[in-house]
């Protein structure tokens, strides 16, 4: 009896898993087919990596244009900004972006110089007098064929980006002449002509991503950088450096930079909507980058650096012994190209 009972409870339990399981029609095919399901199908993402502070020129502006994106396209465009080397370092960027791991990047001159050496026009010293100067080059013909030696690669420029001119900072002493450089290690960026800027002044150089800058410095490993106000005051250099001098010896601006298989592969609205994203975004972070008041400001009242001015005399003789540089390097960048920068 005992033996007929357990078959049946078998039988029963058996047909029963055997009905949920295989004989149920398909769930999935039976759910609702809602707008928000649509959505979340059709939404791109496009993943932007940076290596700066999410209150610099180059933060603002990536999250202006994310949320710019995301208002014009009604949701249908995420753009997923991460901030300050997070996913990738200036040494790995690049490679990451022509992989296609991430879709926009807006790394430093310095940085795109590893792809073409042309880049490295704007890292040479007093290349330009004034903002004005840096845009009217970079909007004319320097620009387009900048972006054009990205395309072997993969990459496409779509923006320049502004931050500002670069100061210098010491833990040491303070730069006034150019004897002071002597037997400095400066912090730099991965740059050639920045390298040769600094060995003709009898310094020395070690290229530290900029996310380590701050803990470099304060342990020593190098005792000074050069950098624009903002980078100083949003990575808190100042708080590991005692001296900076006002210099604008350099340059520090961005490339926006798309891969270029995964842009041509945007339907054309999509394309439009974020090339209007950019003309915005541009146009509002190049005035605001250009203004550094606030950033000096703060420095100035904050009595852990002292702050000296470059003499007239000492921005004369530093200009005309870069001179040579712009001989050096002519050849790697290309003589076609050094015409367009206005230089010492
Ligand atoms: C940046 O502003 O993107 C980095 C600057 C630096 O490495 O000094």
């Amino acid at each position: 009896m005992k033996a007929i009972t357990g078959i049946g409870i078998f039988v029963v339990v058996g047909l029963l898993t055997a009905y949920t399981v295989g004989f149920q029609p398909n769930l999935k095919e039976q759910l609702p087919y809602d707008d928000e399901q649509r959505g979340l199908k059709d939404q791109i993402t496009i993943k932007f990596s940076h290596v700066v502070a999410e209150n610099t020129p180059k933060g603002l502006a990536a999250d202006y244009f994310s949320k710019l994106v995301k208002e014009m396209s009604h949701d249908r465009v995420e753009i997923q900004v991460y901030p300050n080397g997070m996913l990738y370092t200036e040494n790995t960027e690049v490679a990451a972006l022509r992989r296609g791991d991430i879709q926009m990047m807006a790394p430093s001159f310095s940085t795109m110089s590893a792809i073409n050496p042309a880049w490295l026009a704007m890292d040479l010293p007093f290349a330009f007098e004034n903002q004005d100067e840096v845009e009217q080059t970079l909007n004319g013909a320097l620009g387009e064929k900048l972006f054009d030696t990205l395309k072997p690669f993969g990459l496409k420029g779509v923006a320049f980006w502004f931050n500002g001119f670069k100061q210098l900072t010491s833990s040491t002493k303070p730069l006034r002449t150019l004897n002071d450089f002597h037997n400095v290690k400066f912090r730099i960026q991965p740059s050639p002509v920045i390298e040769r800027q600094f060995q003709a002044l009898g310094a020395s150089t070690s290229i530290i991503p900029f996310n380590e800058a701050y803990h470099n410095l304060a342990v020593g490993n190098v005792s000074g950088q050069e950098n624009t106000i903002s980078n100083i005051v949003s990575k808190k250099l100042y708080q590991v450096q005692r001296y900076m001098t006002i210099s604008n010896h350099g340059y520090l601006g961005y490339a926006v930079v798309f891969n270029k298989n995964f842009w041509d592969s945007l339907p054309p609205d999509i394309q439009e909507i974020l090339s209007e994203a950019l003309r915005k975004t541009t146009e509002w972070t190049n005035h605001e980058a250009v203004k550094h008041e606030e950033d000096l400001i703060f420095l100035q009242k904050n009595n852990s650096i002292q702050i000296d001015y470059l003499s007239e005399e000492v921005h004369k003789q530093w200009k005309d012994e870069s001179k040579a540089i712009y001989e050096e390097f002519a050849p790697k960048i290309g003589r076609d190209l050094m015409k367009y920068i206005p230089g010492p």
